[in-house]
């Protein structure tokens, strides 16, 4: 007879994976989804607290000249002494605004990190105490203004920093309905990847603190406090994150928790994003509950590639990021490029339990085809097992700094990944088009959280994938649109074991000349001082 944990676990596990199910993409219709938007009536991106004492944060991103090679830990960099201009620095090059977009009449604001939709359903918290000209306590990040609204005055056992994330389902599920969830935790991946850039261009060293379960995360943010949310759209919590503002002080292998220990005050009360929500998608409510569990350890630094990295200032490539929206189809990468791309992703999928499937379009000397990239070399045998047995499995000495990297079949792929990604052309005219696929395997029912660390660790390939692409003079372009079963028949995949989450094409950009850009936060005076 099962225990009830374990009907707890295995009723958890089917709920996931039951998601996952419903959620597909099919051929013959996309996920439930609403069936008219009103873009007049679009829930704010942004969260507020009225009433929480607000510190504004300088904009110091000018004043940094660390290279981009710090990013992959290929280039040492001096820790910044942790401040307020530091932090500033962090949160503007992590989630902070990066350009306002204007188009006739429309204006809009695009981040550091990317998202689907540009909804932005992540919220960050920063826990702090012994920052420089910040206050003790629990702050929320307020993107729009780069400015901390003190939610929680406090005092903490010990000195040190932490980056919070939550997510706002209802932002995302306000467009794409069931399937938002997904994204959600695509978004998380892409916050936590551009944390640990940012984090590389200061010095410093960002890292999950593992053995945290939600509801302890939950009231460290203050998000289960009814009387401050109210009707307001609740927020799930979802990681914790150290800095680490001396990693080479070596030897701390554990990992600090944020501790209050003083009578804690809180302020502020959530804003209503969204006043009349046309739909409610009640399987996001379950699929949460049921992956929500204790996070696990996840490595978001990677392997250091062996390739040299693309010369160009951190923060430039951090704030110039974009998703290409067009491709320049006839545009051939160079092989060195993609290569580079190659290794540095492999450093990133190593760490996880991700593979890569490249479409390769147009890449100078590579033939037209399909190819892999499994996470290990071991990873092989299992992968080609479950995939179709016509399929070549050959080695690739163009790309000889990736040995893992392997031509699987010839042939020009561009129409049917257009079809496989929901039709849209950036698959095609891209000069390569990934697919992550995924190892469900045992383990999310194991640990049914994992369903979330799995997308996590597509976000963060994604984000390696957008910086390196945009360093090297490209751009990519995440895809979160795909019909999920079209790509297992293609590659010959049964059964649930692997399963594809995410989508990314890669190429030289095609700009939209009518579109204008800004820089963000005008009017507000940049300091140029070093740090
Ligand atoms: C998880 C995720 C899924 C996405 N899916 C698509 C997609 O299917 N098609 C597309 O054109 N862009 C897609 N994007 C790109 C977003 O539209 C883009 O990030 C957003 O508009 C913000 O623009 P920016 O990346 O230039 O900051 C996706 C981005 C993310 C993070």
């Amino acid at each position: 007879m099962l225990d009830v944990a374990e009907g707890n676990l295995r009723e958890r596990a089917e709920r996931v994976l039951a998601y996952h199910q419903q959620t597909k993409h099919r051929q013959d219709g996309y996920a439930a989804g609403p069936e008219t938007l009103d873009w007049d009536a679009q829930p704010s991106p942004y969260r507020q607290f009225a009433g929480a004492p607000v510190t504004l944060l300088p904009l110091v991103s000018d004043g940094i000249d660390t290279p981009f090679a710090a990013l992959t830990g290929q280039c040492p960099v001096a820790p910044a002494a942790p401040d307020i201009r530091s932090l500033g620095a962090l949160l503007e090059l992590s989630l902070g605004l990066a350009a306002i977009k204007e188009y006739g009449p429309d204006r809009w604001a695009l981040r550091c990190n990317p998202s689907s939709g540009n909804l932005h359903p992540t919220e960050a918290y920063v826990v702090a105490r012994g920052i420089g000209g910040i206050p003790d306590g629990v702050h929320h990040y307020r993107p729009a203004e780069h400015g901390l609204e003190l939610r929680c005055s406090t005092i903490l056992e010990k000195p040190g920093l932490w980056i919070a994330l939550s997510s706002i389902f209802w932002r995302e599920a306000w467009k794409y309905g069931e399937r938002a969830f997904r994204y959600c935790q695509l978004d998380v991946g892409h916050a936590l990847g551009a944390i640990a850039a940012a984090c590389a261009v200061l010095g410093w060293q960002a890292r999950v603190v593992p053995g945290i379960g939600a509801d302890a995360l939950e009231r460290l943010l203050g998000l289960e406090r009814e009387r401050d949310f109210g009707r307001s759209e609740k927020e799930e919590a979802e990681v914790l994150i150290h800095i680490d503002t001396e990693p080479a002080r070596g030897g701390r292998d554990d990992i600090p928790v944020p501790l209050c220990v003083g009578e804690p005050r809180w302020s502020g009360i959530a804003n209503l994003l969204d006043p009349r929500p046309m739909y409610r998608w009640p399987v996001i409510e379950s699929v949460a509950g049921a992956s929500r569990g204790t996070i696990e350890s996840l490595d978001l630094a990677g392997r250091v590639p062996a390739s040299a990295a693309p010369v160009a200032r951190a923060p430039q490539i951090i704030l110039q990021r974009r998703s290409a929206q067009r491709y320049a189809r006839d545009h051939v990468m160079p092989a060195s490029v993609f290569s580079r791309i190659l290794d540095s992703a492999s450093g990133v999928l190593e760490q996880g339990e991700l593979h890569l499937l490249a479409f390769v379009h147009n890449v100078e000397g590579l033939e037209q085809g399909l190819y892999a990239l499994p996470a290990h070399t071991a990873d092989e045998p299992r992968l080609r097992a479950a995939m179709d047995g016509s399929l070549v499995w050959e080695d690739v000495p163009e790309m000889a700094l990736v040995p893992a990297f392997k031509r699987l079949a010839a042939g020009d792929f561009r129409k049917l990944v257009r079809a496989l990604c929901c039709h849209q052309p950036i698959a095609a005219d891209s000069c390569a088009t990934f697919c992550m696929l995924a190892e469900f395997g045992d383990a999310i029912a194991v640990e049914p959280w994992r369903y979330r660390k799995l997308h996590w660790q597509a976000g963060l390939i994604g984000q390696r994938l957008y910086l390196e692409a945009e360093a090297s003079g490209h751009a990519g372009t995440g895809i979160g649109c795909f019909l999920d079963d079209e790509i297992h028949r293609v590659l010959g995949l049964t059964g649930e074991t692997f399963q594809a989450v995410y989508h990314f094409a890669m190429g030289r950009a095609l700009t939209d000349e009518r579109i204008s850009s800004v820089p963000a936060y005008p009017g507000r005076f940049r300091l140029e001082a070093r740090l």
